[in-house]
């Protein structure tokens, strides 16, 4: 028989959950990911701001500042000019489509090219496929160089009035690497072609490498080709998951994807997001990582991942049947073995509870701020067991 809702105890159900997830709330083994756990304050505010809905921003007016200014720290940090326009994203993935959607509503708009085709490198991350698809854009995947970056030749050869949109990664996924950004804009400038770059992991640590006195792409807005960016919270800043945005040079761009919603509190409201209904807490999560946690915050957590990608680096190295794939640029690292398969050994290493990206030609580590010293003596340990048997 079913209970009544006065019958149900909200104890028991999350000492039940608690059980259930158990091996599901720690980061302790997951070598894999580009999210890391959230700070306590974030998590606080996420339950204490749940119900705030910043898809009718007229009901919650306190919050849409918020993000406002959220979104001005995020366009002071990609050297964003007067004039800049954005949104919080639900991570990456959206942020990747309002990009390419706004391509190709702008390169219809001024120079009414339909059933364009947008350039792109082989190294762009998946949200790429699916935006394509959504958007029935053609797409020509450019080969990459041999440092992984796009090549620039290839590209050139494949412009033409027919292009709706170019786009460059700073970060790849499967290697970390940075296109050639400041190229890439002055392609964009003299062919007039929208460019979106694709910092969804790489925007938040590229401004912060000077810092801890390394050399840094330039991939931001001081280029002046550049009309739009993507930059994830989610990730190695260690927002609320999931978080991100997109910012653009101007509303040049993203009014060619706006949409009026009159239903809402207020009725003027134009959404230049694919969610309506969007999540406020996380928005006030990120307003406070960035207000009080801020620059020192960040280049704490990149520096704590690259000396840990260099630690890991050398340790991997030491191993006789490894060879690492590139030399790191950033905090992924990807290697090969002379005794398993790729599938294989990320299988094996599984049993003892760690978590590593399989990739056509190499097995990914991303090194997150949540790692240690004993989190990666403990995981070279078993890899080396592993290797062995
Ligand atoms: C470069 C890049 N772009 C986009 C994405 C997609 O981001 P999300 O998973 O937040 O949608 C990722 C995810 O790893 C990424 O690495």
């Amino acid at each position: 028989m079913e209970k009544s809702v006065s019958d149900i105890d909200q104890n028991t159900i999350l000492k039940e959950l608690k059980k259930r997830l158990a091996f599901e709330k720690s980061y302790s083994k997951v070598l894999s990911s580009m999210c890391t756990p959230p700070l306590e304050i974030s998590r606080k505010i996420s339950a204490e701001y749940a119900e705030i809905n910043l898809g009718d921003p007229g009901l919650f007016p306190e919050t849409k500042q918020m993000e406002l200014e959220a979104l001005n720290s995020i366009a002071e940090i990609l050297q964003a000019p007067m004039g800049w326009t954005g949104s919080i994203t639900s991570g990456g993935s959206e942020s990747n489509l309002l990009g390419c959607w706004t391509a190709r509503n702008w390169s219809k708009k001024t120079k009414g090219i339909k059933n364009g085709t947008l350039l792109l490198p082989e190294s762009a991350h998946a949200s790429f496929e699916k935006s394509i698809d959504i958007l029935n854009l053609k797409s020509k995947w450019i080969p990459l160089t041999s440092e992984n970056k796009l090549n620039l030749e290839l590209l050139k050869e494949e412009l033409n009035e027919t292009t709706v949109g170019i786009v460059g990664i700073a970060g790849a996924t499967g290697t970390g690497a940075c296109d050639d950004i400041k190229a890439l804009s002055e392609i964009a400038q003299d062919s007039n072609t929208y460019l979106h770059v694709d910092a969804a992991h790489g925007g938040m640590i590229f401004p912060y490498l000077k810092d801890i006195g390394r050399e840094a792409p330039v991939f931001d807005f001081q280029l002046e080709g550049v009309c739009s960016i993507t930059i994830d919270t989610h990730k190695i800043m260690g927002g609320l998951i999931p978080g991100g945005s997109i910012i653009y040079r101007s509303s040049e761009f993203s009014k060619t994807i706006a949409k009026g919603i009159t239903y809402l509190s207020d009725s003027t409201t134009k959404q230049i997001t694919i969610t309506g209904t969007r999540p406020g807490n996380s928005v006030i999560a990120l307003w406070v990582l960035l207000k009080y946690y801020g620059k020192e915050f960040m280049i704490d957590r990149v520096k704590k991942s690259f000396v840990l990608t260099d630690y890991t680096a050398e340790k991997l190295r030491g191993i006789s049947s490894i060879s690492l794939t590139f030399d790191p640029t950033i905090n992924i690292i990807g290697f090969t073995n002379t005794k398993l398969s790729n599938e294989n050994l990320v299988a094996k290493l599984k049993e003892f509870g760690w978590d590593l990206s399989i990739y056509s030609n190499w097995t990914r580590m991303v090194i997150m701020p949540h790692f240690s010293i004993e989190m990666i003596d403990k995981f070279i340990k078993d890899l080396e067991n592993v290797l062995k048997e």
